[in-house]
């Protein structure tokens, strides 16, 4: 498969690497870099209160070829076009972790807000139109040829939508899901009216993703594929998005809605259920809705989630006698090999969801004749966490500008060239060039950026040039901003 990826209060805690070094990790700190990173992908108009100084305003006529507004949202990676479908993902995952975590934010929780809300306020306009989503901006193929800041960006801002003719229930899907948790979390921490407004939209949008149903790889064709094609199917979309409407709602239809099509979609999903990240959210939803299941003895014995998420666990635990993943030398796990950690830090939330769910239950996760604990699991989820950080045999953290060892030479185009401030005049299209090609240091640092990550044998190049590596993209960094808020706090 060819993926896109050319490529995510201040209290120690105290890690253990396996020579017996210890190494203390500041959490409270990566946290605040992980949410600070969402600054240097913003699209649009800046506000004043940006602390990303070296970004400056980009891509202000998104859309209006079109007639709409669609400034606004984020770059996905290191290139300049703005991805609906893994965006939606990214915000998901954020939003979902300010619904466990928030509490255990501190002072980050407003800036964790603020980076969903730069995204809903995005999902607002191009949701805004009753039979249209706007599912992309940005022609990829031209922007991909140019290495130019998003700043002097002159390449075509196409605008992609899928329609009540032409549809995309993926991304639509998605979307719903995002809005749906954004409004979880407006509604318990922040602004009650705005989360209202994005319930709202939440379920019409899920509603005409489900009414007209087809992926958008067929709808938007090569704006999508190959960079964003929907490998899965987007039947795994409907489930997760209706599980987030139902976790938003109470309301029963979506409930009923998720454990119908369990079933109705068996074909479609079967085999799928170790899979998550933006493309795929088997494993996710059986995570998910352990929430209520675990609540319920009715539930959770009509429903086949429990089992799914306790495969999951045993997929990944060590201790296991049905594990199927690799790990590197150095302990991390190597699920899919290009921009690894992507893998690594939405499956750890999800074992860290899974743990917390657990908490007050009963439920033993059985792996054949062996049990799992929820130490076990919280020991997963510290090492993963530990390893990005720089508990691996380089001492290196894939975080950059966390701790002394970081990539410099990170593949994102506004971090590798001058700043605006530094080189006041336009770059064009391959004026970039050099840039990409020097062997020195990136000029800005986008602080917060986690990278694909290293190679099986925990080796890492740091090179431009090795995208799959070395490009930061937000839906590594979005699961971890819960991740660390927990840790921080425990
Ligand atoms: C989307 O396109 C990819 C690449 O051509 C293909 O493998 C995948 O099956 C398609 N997905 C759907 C849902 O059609
Ligand atoms: C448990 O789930 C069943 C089946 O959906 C439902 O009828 C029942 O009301 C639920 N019980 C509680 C206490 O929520
Ligand atoms: C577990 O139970 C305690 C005490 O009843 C409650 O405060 C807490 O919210 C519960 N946790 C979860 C994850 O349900
Ligand atoms: C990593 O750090 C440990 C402990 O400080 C040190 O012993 C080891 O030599 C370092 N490894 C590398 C590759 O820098
Ligand atoms: C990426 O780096 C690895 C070694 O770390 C190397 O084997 C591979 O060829 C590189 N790929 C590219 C595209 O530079």
């Amino acid at each position: 498969m060819v993926r896109k990826i050319t490529c995510l209060v201040i209290v120690l805690v105290l890690a253990v690497l396996g020579d017996g070094n210890a190494i203390l990790h500041d959490y409270g700190d990566a946290l605040a870099k992980s949410i600070l990173y969402y600054e240097g992908q913003r699209s649009g108009k800046l506000p004043a209160t940006q602390r990303m100084a070296w970004r400056k305003d980009s891509a202000l006529r998104d859309g209006f070829d079109k007639g709409v507004d669609l400034t606004g949202g984020y770059y996905d990676a290191g290139d300049n076009v703005k991805y609906n479908f893994p965006m939606a993902f990214t915000i998901t995952m954020m939003a979902w972790g300010v619904i466990e975590h928030g509490g255990s934010m501190g002072a980050e929780l407003p800036h964790a807000l603020e980076a969903v809300r730069w995204a809903t306020d995005y999902f607002l306009k191009s949701t805004a139109h009753p039979g249209v989503i706007y599912a992309q901006v940005g022609d990829p193929n031209t922007d991909h040829n140019c290495w130019q800041r998003p700043e002097d960006m002159d390449t075509p801002r196409t605008v992609y939508a899928v329609t009540t003719d032409k549809p995309g229930s993926e991304v639509a899907a998605e979307t719903a899901a995002a809005l749906a948790a954004a409004s979880l979390a407006f509604r318990a921490f922040g602004d009650k009216a705005y989360g209202i407004v994005l319930l709202k939209r939440a379920v019409e949008v899920f509603k005409f993703a489900d009414k007209y149903r087809a992926s958008y790889n067929d709808s938007i064709g090569e704006g999508a594929c190959p960079f964003y094609c929907d490998y899965s199917g987007y039947q795994d979309e409907l489930l997760w998005g209706a599980a987030w409407i139902y976790k938003a709602t109470n309301n029963v239809y979506y409930w009923n809605y998720v454990k119908e099509n369990i079933v109705t979609f068996k074909a479609q999903i079967e085999g799928a259920n170790f899979e998550f990240g933006w493309d795929s959210k088997h494993a996710g939803i059986s995570v998910l809705v352990s929430d209520w299941v675990l609540k319920n003895t009715t539930e959770a014995s009509t429903t086949p989630f429990l089992s799914y998420a306790d495969a999951f666990m045993c997929s990944l635990m060590s201790e296991s006698p049905t594990k199927i993943f690799q790990f590197t030398p150095g302990g991390l796990l190597m699920k899919g090999g290009k921009c690894d950690l992507q893998q690594v830090s939405s499956i750890s939330f999800l074992v860290l969801g899974y743990t917390n769910y657990l908490k007050n239950s009963t439920h033993v996760i059985r792996c054949n004749d062996k049990t799992i604990n929820q130490a076990q699991l919280l020991n997963f989820v510290k090492n993963q966490v530990d390893y990005i950080l720089g508990s691996n045999p380089l001492n290196m953290s894939y975080m950059v500008g966390y701790g002394d060892k970081f990539p410099r030479r990170i593949h994102h185009r506004g971090s590798s060239i001058q700043s605006l401030a530094q080189h006041p005049d336009h770059i064009g299209c391959k004026d970039g060039t050099p840039y990409f090609e020097s062997t020195g240091p990136n000029p800005n640092e986008l602080t917060g950026a986690v990278v694909g990550g290293p190679e099986i044998d925990d080796s890492f190049a740091d090179a431009r040039a090795n995208s799959s590596k070395s490009e930061p993209t937000t839906y590594i960094a979005s699961p971890l901003v819960g991740l660390l808020a927990y840790l921080s706090a425990h």
